[in-house]
């Protein structure tokens, strides 16, 4: 047999090169590739008395079981999920340090065994007195659910072997898991994938559904390899600011469903705390109207959430290169629309710090929030409130024109049915609510005129 090639895996991307380099030439970054373990050489021979075995063939519209559902029992991860669990998936779940995924998954265990399913839950970064406490806190001490703290992959598989199959199990974390048949510290690309191979086909195997809680890393993707992502069923994200209560649980890849529902959750004293009607959630509720903050109405699958941009701008007095500050909201997109608002519109930001913020831990990524990011500047700019009472809602081109944008009619009236009384978005908005007053922009230029001369 050939002797396995040398390979050496990126514990950045997880690309893998057969010769050893200080940059990954991948995705750039310096010092990054350690030696993986080799793959195994299979024999090209291919007949059925190599030891292949021959594979069988379905239709597409063959009939067979939908996978069904099982909810957890907590409404606002069903609705993430597209509607519950299924058995046989592998989810995997992300999500800043301290923002809340364990107490959920402990939450959700709990649940589920309460129901009288099985359920698993295997720490590898608590001890399992820890979890208990955290279990007493929550209120949660009366579930059965069977609690380890363990790291081995090997032993885990071992002992689920030996008993009966759960419906649930959860892995916290999969970086800190190890399996002994691969070499590599645990939380190391090989490791990694290792263990979450292993633990997958255990799933895929037994009809388990399986939650991978994944670390992330300081840019915001889950630490390991990207093909975690790859070889899981769904990908969550947990989100919010450490420092609001509000947290946001997303689904951004999901082999069952769609990818639109998100599900909202309060963290109090006692746990996270579902939010069923979060539209009002992320306003600051101020009564008096204040330079430099609109209201933009966002849609979450089937549900409105209105959501607060704010804007601050400081002129500087000397030469030095000012700050420009996003919270919430892409910077590159903030660029974007400052360099429209400069070119089309004659407003200088060039010697003035920008800062702009979504209220209460809310991460805007809609393009549809163009036209309320571009009024939060051009109120803060020159200082005057916009009108109260509105919304504002439209996709901004480079040329400075207002796009239309999706659900527009649906938003306005959600808003309508919260009390705002003014919308303002593309001209050619179609389907708008007779209750509110509509005011249709087809230039940014337009915006510009109206916040200078309505104040
Ligand atoms: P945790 O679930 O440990 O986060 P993760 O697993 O994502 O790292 O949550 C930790 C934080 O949640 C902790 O800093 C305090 C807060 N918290 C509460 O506010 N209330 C509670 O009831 C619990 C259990 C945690
Ligand atoms: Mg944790």
């Amino acid at each position: 047999m050939a002797k396995p090639k040398k390979r050496y895996a990126c514990q950045a991307c997880g690309s893998v090169t057969h010769r050893w380099q200080g940059q990954c030439p991948d995705c750039s970054e310096w010092n990054t590739l350690v030696e993986d373990a080799p793959a195994t050489v299979f024999s090209l021979k291919h007949d059925l008395s190599s030891g292949g075995r021959a594979v069988e063939f379905v239709d597409l519209d063959k009939p067979g079981a939908l996978p069904i559902r099982q909810p957890t029992g907590l409404a606002e991860f069903d609705r993430a999920l597209g509607g519950g669990l299924v058995p046989g998936s592998a989810i995997l779940m992300g999500g800043d340090p301290g923002i809340g995924k364990s107490t959920l998954l402990l939450q959700a265990a709990a649940q589920i065994a309460r129901q009288g399913r099985g359920v698993i839950y295997v720490s590898g970064e608590e001890a399992a007195g820890q979890v208990r406490m955290r279990a007493a806190r929550l209120g949660l001490s009366d579930a059965p659910v069977k609690l380890a703290s363990a790291t081995g992959v090997r032993d885990i598989l071992t002992t689920l072997g030996q008993m009966e199959t759960p419906a649930f199990l959860v892995i916290d974390s999969i970086q800190t898991m190890h399996s002994d048949t691969i070499e590599g510290a645990p939380g190391t690309v090989s490791q990694v994938r290792g263990c979450a191979f292993e633990l997958i086909r255990y799933a895929k195997e037994n009809g388990v559904a399986l939650v991978l809680v994944g670390h992330v890393t300081k840019d915001g993707t889950i630490a390991g390899p990207r093909v975690l992502e790859h070889m899981v069923d769904v990908v969550m994200s947990f989100e919010g600011e450490r420092s609001h209560q509000y947290r946001i649980l997303r689904a951004l890849k999901n082999r069952f469903g769609a990818v639109d529902e998100i599900g909202v959750f309060s963290m109090a004293g006692e746990g996270l705390e579902e939010v069923a009607n979060p539209s009002m959630l992320f306003l600051s509720g101020r009564s008096e109207p204040m330079a430099g903050s609109a209201v933009f109405p966002a849609i979450e699958g089937t549900r409105p959430v209105l959501v607060e941009i704010q804007a601050l701008i400081v002129r500087l007095q000397s030469g030095a290169t000012p700050r420009r500050a996003v919270v919430g909201w892409d910077s590159g997109r903030l660029a974007m629309l400052l360099a429209v608002l400069e070119s089309r519109c004659g407003l200088n930001f060039s010697s003035a710090e920008v800062y702009l913020n979504v209220a209460g831990g809310y991460r805007l990524s809609d393009p549809a929030a163009d036209l309320a990011v571009a009024a939060a500047l051009v109120s803060a700019l020159a200082d005057r409130p916009l009108p109260e009472g509105s919304v504002w809602l439209g996709e901004v081109s480079l040329a400075g024109e207002i796009r239309p944008v999706a659900h527009g009619g649906l938003r306005l009236k959600e808003a309508a049915k919260l009390g705002f009384t003014r919308g303002h978005g593309p001209a050619d908005s179609k389907n708008l609510p007779s209750d509110l007053e509509f005011i249709g922009l087809g230039q940014l230029a337009n915006l510009v005129d109206r916040v200078i001369t309505s104040a």
